[in-house]
């Protein structure tokens, strides 16, 4: 009985222990502890809840997921430099504010490639010829939700530039992600994406403007 209960502390500990070990703890200035509250009404993001997307000048797209709001934060700003619309995928099911139940639940769905359901997946993006992708690294890729929302469009002739950062920043997990994109992105031409903390306006300028996407 004794030895249960200590066996069960030590994978307890060694669960914590691996989850930080690859670098998912968030640290540093520009990450957030805990989970933002789902969009609220006044959110930036708000006017595309809708299925249809309101469009102000109908040509580029910022779409991003965000947990802890470091996405959200790149997404918002790239949407103001390049004079785009925003648009914030929720997920069907909430993620849970907590951590580690987040990770298990992100881990089950990236090792049986889910792809969970959009709760504001918009009718069509037919109008946009652009579009910029954002999302945090979820377990050394993207989150399966992106996929999710790359599969359900004929992206045929659409340019799509995608953008992440991550608690470790770490390259290679960025490559292993654009990857992701370009498989999931059927007919888009997948540029080179930015790997950029959110704080670091100087990369995400000079991203915008190499592609010719700043105002
Ligand atoms: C489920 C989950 C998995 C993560 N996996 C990784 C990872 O594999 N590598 C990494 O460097 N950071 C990882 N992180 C840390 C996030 O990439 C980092 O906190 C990021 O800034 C979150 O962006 P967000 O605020 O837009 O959600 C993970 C975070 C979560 C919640």
């Amino acid at each position: 009985m004794m030895f249960k209960k200590i066996l069960s502390l030590i994978m307890a500990a060694m669960m914590t222990f691996s989850l930080s070990a690859c670098g998912r703890t968030p640290a540093g200035s520009n990450s957030t502890e805990s989970r933002k509250p789902v969009s609220s009404e006044g959110d930036a993001s708000s006017s595309v809840q809708s299925e249809t997307l309101e469009t102000a000048d109908g040509s580029t797209l910022v779409v991003y997921f965000s947990w802890s709001g470091n996405t959200e934060e790149m997404a918002s700003y790239i949407a103001e430099q390049v004079g785009g619309d925003l648009y914030e995928i929720i997920p069907e099911v909430p993620y849970p504010e907590d951590y580690n139940e987040t990770g298990d639940i992100a881990k089950a769905e990236r090792d049986e490639n889910n792809r969970p359901t959009i709760a504001n997946l918009p009718d069509s993006i037919e109008q946009y010829d652009t579009i910029v992708v954002g999302y945090p690294i979820w377990w050394h890729t993207a989150p399966m939700i992106i996929g999710t929302f790359l599969e359900s469009y004929d992206l045929a002739g659409k340019e799509i530039y995608p953008f992440t950062q991550s608690a470790s920043m770490d390259t290679e997990q960025f490559d292993n992600s654009i990857e992701f994109v370009r498989e999931n992105a059927d007919g888009a031409d997948v540029h080179d994406g930015l790997f950029a903390r959110p704080s670091d306006t100087a990369a995400i300028d000079a991203y915008l403007s190499e592609n010719g996407l700043s105002q």
